[in-house]
């Protein structure tokens, strides 16, 4: 499942703020995509184990753990907005999730496969909408 994270936050960030244009099928699909997002955050959970045998500190563990925890709940925050096409709350979550993507990156300093530069971005611009 290689980039399909990456595949799913391009998607939302190129749609959700084109609000004029959220209904119906559009909806739909930022529901399922962010349903994806919450089951990708969980292969994403895994590495816990491989931060601790890296010898992380603890507090880097518990704030991983914690991005985690936000990741899985924002996700499913954003999939609850879509289907209740609230676009408030469709926004206010996408916003969170591209910081909690961000914020668990830039600390645990976790490289992009492919253009990093991209990826850093684009959940500035999420953030500015
Ligand atoms: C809790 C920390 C954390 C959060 C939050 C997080 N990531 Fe990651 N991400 C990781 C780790 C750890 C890896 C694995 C790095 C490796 O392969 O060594 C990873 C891998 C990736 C990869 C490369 C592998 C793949 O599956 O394509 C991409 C792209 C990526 N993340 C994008 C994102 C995006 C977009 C978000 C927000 C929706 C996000 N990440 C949220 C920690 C996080």
């Amino acid at each position: 499942m290689r980039s399909g994270i990456q595949h799913e936050y391009d998607y939302l960030s190129a749609n959700v703020p084109l609000r004029a244009t959220l209904e119906g099928r559009k909806l739909d699909a930022i529901s399922t995509s962010a349903g994806r997002l919450y089951n990708l955050a969980r292969e994403t959970a895994g590495y816990e184990r491989d931060f601790q045998a890296a010898g992380k500190s603890p507090a880097d563990l518990k704030f991983f753990h914690d991005q985690i925890t936000l990741l899985n709940h924002t996700t499913q925050e954003l999939q609850d907005a879509a289907l209740r096409r609230n676009l408030d709350r469709i926004g206010a979550s996408f916003e969170v999730l591209a910081k909690t993507c961000n914020d668990c990156h830039t600390r645990l300093g976790v490289k992009m496969p492919e253009d990093d530069e991209e990826v850093k971005k684009e959940p500035a611009r999420g953030r500015r909408k």
